[in-house]
């Protein structure tokens, strides 16, 4: 197949797992007879810097004219105190309304290999397992009035009705395709978008009779993924609950430096990021854990490309350089030497040609 490949660094440690990423992109299409044509397009900080803009209309050409996105991270210090308009994540908040990438699904699973560096009892979370589905192109993110003066600020949450329904309903497709349970993530006992948002999951669950639905509050949820992690298997909720849910469930497997995630469009047009940021404090410095962006990469084969054998040999690769042993500074254990950014992309590349030979 023959796929072009926008790609969109941004700022601190972005580059430095893009560039792991690519090079995984480019050892697969080598191995399979692919063809990923890969432009570079500016976002976030470095945008700001070079065109006053966190998201230049070139980027958005570039990513019209791909058939899929792979974006680093965005955001420093060094933009922190800009107006809001000419921070580097309104490049990321703008990039994902221009292409209407509604879903967010980022997959949380444990790996045996790494629970020695999980903050929770390795019988808690070993079994873990869950995807959370993440609307990502409304409420309070993106609703207005949103402004501050010296004396008080606003932002607005809403949401439509078609807003939740396709959201929903992508939860609950994903949810057939695992074992079949959908935790819906609210804050119903409060607040108006979430009695919409419970009203319109009990419509929706009549469609799908298979699908065994539960509502939690966002407060609960919280407690829950750390007391009872491996009770979830899809969790859907709207943008900001989903935003720091995830962060919380990310560091269950170990690091949240190995979660991956797609945005999609309703068509399958898509733009795969790790779900952690520019970490400015270990930029430059080969510390990063490029295994996110790597996963994304896989994520991308497989949701946009319908690659499925090819995902799940990046997905295979890193798992194995894990069991064996090899892990980047996040992952190391006291006392182990940890692998810089580039040698830990080398042994999955390494693992990549092994399993190639013996196939
Ligand atoms: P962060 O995710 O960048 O970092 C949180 C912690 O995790 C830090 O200790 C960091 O060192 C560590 N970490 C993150 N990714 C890692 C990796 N791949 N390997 C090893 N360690 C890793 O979150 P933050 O510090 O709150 O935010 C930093 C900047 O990133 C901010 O400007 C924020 O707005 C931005 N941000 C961007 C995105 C994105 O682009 N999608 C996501 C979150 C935060
Ligand atoms: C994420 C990030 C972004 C978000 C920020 C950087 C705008 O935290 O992708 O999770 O809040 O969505
Ligand atoms: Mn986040």
């Amino acid at each position: 197949m023959e796929k072009r490949v926008a790609v969109l660094p941004g700022d601190g440690i972005g580059p430095e797992v893009t560039e792991a990423a690519v090079k995984i992109l480019e050892v697969i299409a080598r191995r399979f007879n692919h063809k990923f044509h890969i432009e570079y397009g500016a976002i976030g900080g470095n945008a700001i810097d070079k065109h006053n803009n966190p998201l230049p209309d070139e980027t958005i050409a570039l990513c019209e004219n791909s058939d899929a996105v792979l974006l680093g991270a965005v955001g420093g210090p060094k933009w922190d105190n800009n107006p809001s308009a000419l921070r580097p994540e309104k490049g990321l908040l703008a990039i994902r309304k221009h292409f209407d990438l509604f879903a967010n699904l980022r997959p949380v699973k444990a790996v045996p290999s790494l629970l020695h560096a999980s903050p929770l009892k390795e019988e808690v979370a070993m079994e873990v397992d869950m995807l959370i589905v993440r609307e990502l192109t409304g409420g309070l993110y993106f609703g207005e009035p949103s402004h501050r003066t010296e004396k008080s600020a606003v932002d607005t949450l809403v949401y439509t009705r078609e807003e939740i329904e396709r959201i929903v309903e992508k939860a609950f497709e994903v949810a057939r395709l695992r074992r079949g349970k959908v935790a819906s993530v609210d804050k119903a006992n409060v607040l108006e978008t979430s009695k919409l948002w419970r009203e319109v999951v009990e419509e929706k669950k009549k469609a799908y009779p298979d699908i065994e639905v539960e509502h939690m509050l966002v407060d609960s949820t919280a407690m829950k993924l750390i007391t009872n992690p491996a009770a979830f298997d899809v969790i859907v909720t709207e943008n900001m609950f989903g935003d720091i849910l995830s962060d919380e469930a990310s560091v269950i497997t170990g690091s949240l430096g190995v979660l991956p995630s797609a945005s999609l469009r309703s068509d399958g047009f898509g733009l795969y990021e790790p779900v952690h940021g520019s970490a400015p404090e270990i930029a430059g410095r080969g510390l990063a854990n490029p295994a996110a962006a790597i996963l994304s990469v896989a994520m991308m084969l497989n949701y946009s490309f319908g690659m499925k054998t090819e995902a799940s040999a990046i997905e295979e690769a890193v798992n194995t350089v894990f069991e064996d042993g090899f892990f980047t500074a996040d992952l190391a254990a006291s006392g182990q030497r940890a692998l810089s950014t580039q040698e830990w992309t080398a042994k999955v590349i390494d693992e990549l040609d092994v399993q190639f030979v013996s196939n």
